[in-house]
């Protein structure tokens, strides 16, 4: 994908920039010695001195290490005590270890973790789920990749199609049926896979976002299961539907015979029930992983009538075996009791009421702050959900979305930020407000996103 670099550092002065970044990762070095003494040890068996390969895309000379982590703070291993911002990329939506999970696990510390069998919280859990976002059939999995592996799973049984369509850039995990992009117009296979084997491009289609006209020739062989999609695309930067998107995008996805999956694994910030929930829409399935059980490893995935129905079937004319669809921990006594205290507690009407109205001031806050500077960059919130973005017009798809993303750019704003106490996404610049994020943090991250932007601008 081409990346255009004038429009992205536009009113920067990249030289001053450069020189900001060696001395704040001098900076960091500094403030972080026992985080460098255990980076240091980690590399002596950990492959690329991390649990996750992925956490080496943080901007840090060195992996961050953290010594615990409550409500919108994380204190690390040297005693910074860090305003999170970050959340762990959702994971953590409504702040660090919320006290009814923390309660929940508690309970159920000494009372098992894993039978293969349901407990109470299972049905509990079920009712939650169906009043919350009006779809009335729910089944589990350990994380969202998963889930969106399984429903997709059942999706094709259920339909008998093998194909599925997805939107440029888009992201739902390491499901592998999702990697493929556009290039110059043309689908193909994301280069950075490791490990693939199978042509992807034999059953996923991709196609622009906001873009219906491609939409309806994609789907026009009848020959596609599912659109899988999130309901505003988050993960190559943020890029909203155009309104009147959806309306339009469901009556051919519906004129053709296809499912649309909504993924609110991250658009959950919109409010209680999700986007789909707030803006009409009607997806013949949903799914939620991340902040689902608070941050404990779960994920849900709900079923319209008339699609349980099919999977049902589905499932009963096929001979017994193996269907490829569950792991042995999913459903287990821990995430259940996690799932019903989260639902029930914490991703409450009046935790989001907070929520939306400190990410607004947070958003107008660093419209300002950019306006300061006059960075031609623009400022896009969903729900709790706040980004910035290097160019002066919100992206209408993942192409431009993608050309406008500069890792370098972002690491140094996000190193610049957490030298000065402020976490943020290592991925593109995204925010997130939760329940126990206050007035002085939204006023900690501004004072010092202005201190960086002062630094790197002439
Ligand atoms: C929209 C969306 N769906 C699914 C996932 C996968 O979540 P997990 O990595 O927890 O499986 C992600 C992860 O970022 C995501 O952004």
């Amino acid at each position: 994908m081409n990346h255009d670099e004038p429009t992205r550092r536009a009113g920067l002065d990249w030289g001053r920039a450069q020189a900001f970044l060696t001395a704040e990762r001098e900076v960091y070095r500094q403030r972080n010695p026992r985080s460098a003494a255990l980076a240091a040890q980690a590399n002596e068996h950990l492959l690329f001195g991390v649990p996750l390969h992925w956490m080496k895309d943080w901007g840090t000379p060195f992996a961050l290490h953290v010594d615990h982590a409550h409500a919108a703070t994380v204190q690390d291993v040297d005693g910074h005590s860090l305003v999170d911002f970050c959340l762990g990329d959702t994971g953590a939506m409504f702040g660090h270890a919320p006290a009814p999970v923390a309660a929940a696990l508690q309970r159920q510390a000494t009372r098992g973790y894993t039978t293969m069998l349901a407990t109470e919280d299972a049905a509990a859990v079920g009712s939650l789920l169906s009043e919350r976002f009006g779809l009335p059939w729910w089944q589990f999995a350990m994380s969202a990749t998963d889930a969106n592996r399984y429903i997709v799973r059942w999706i094709r049984a259920a339909t008998g199609r093998k194909k599925i369509l997805v939107f440029n850039g888009c992201y739902h995990g390491t499901i592998e049926d999702v990697f493929v992009d556009l290039v110059d117009g043309r689908p193909v296979q994301r280069e950075s896979l490791l490990g693939q084997v199978h042509d992807l491009l034999e059953h996923t289609a991709v196609v622009e976002f906001n873009h219906l006209p491609a939409l309806e020739a994609a789907l026009a062989g009848g020959d596609v299961a599912c659109v899988l999609a999130e309901p505003v695309m988050t993960n190559i930067g943020m890029v909203l539907p155009e309104p009147g998107y959806w309306d339009a995008a469901q009556a051919i996805i519906h004129r053709h015979g296809t499912l649309l999956v909504m993924d609110e694994t991250h658009t959950i910030s919109t409010g209680p029930g999700g986007y789909a929930r707030a803006h009409g829409i009607s997806p013949d399935a949903l799914v939620l992983g991340k902040p689902v059980g608070g941050g404990v490893p779960c994920a849900v995935y709900g079923m319209s009538d008339a699609l349980a129905a099919r999977a049902v079937k589905a499932k009963q004319d096929a001979p017994p075996g193996h269907s490829g669809i569950g792991t042995t921990l999913t459903g287990n006594m821990l995430a259940m009791a996690a799932m019903r205290a989260a639902l029930s507690e914490v991703m409450t009407p009046a935790a989001y009421e907070h929520m939306l109205a400190l990410a607004g001031r947070l958003a107008d806050g660093i419209r300002q702050v950019i306006s300061r500077h006059q960075l031609p960059w623009c400022v896009t919130q969903v729900g709790a959900r706040v980004e910035f973005q290097f160019c002066p017009n919100p992206p209408r798809t993942g192409s431009e979305a993608d050309r406008i993303l500069d890792g370098e750019l972002e690491h140094l704003v996000h190193l610049g930020l957490l030298n000065r106490g402020v976490m943020i996404t290592p991925f593109h610049n995204m925010m997130l407000i939760c329940p126990q994020t206050t007035e002085s943090d939204v006023g900690l991250l501004l004072g010092a996103l202005d201190e960086v932007l002062a630094a790197i601008t002439p």
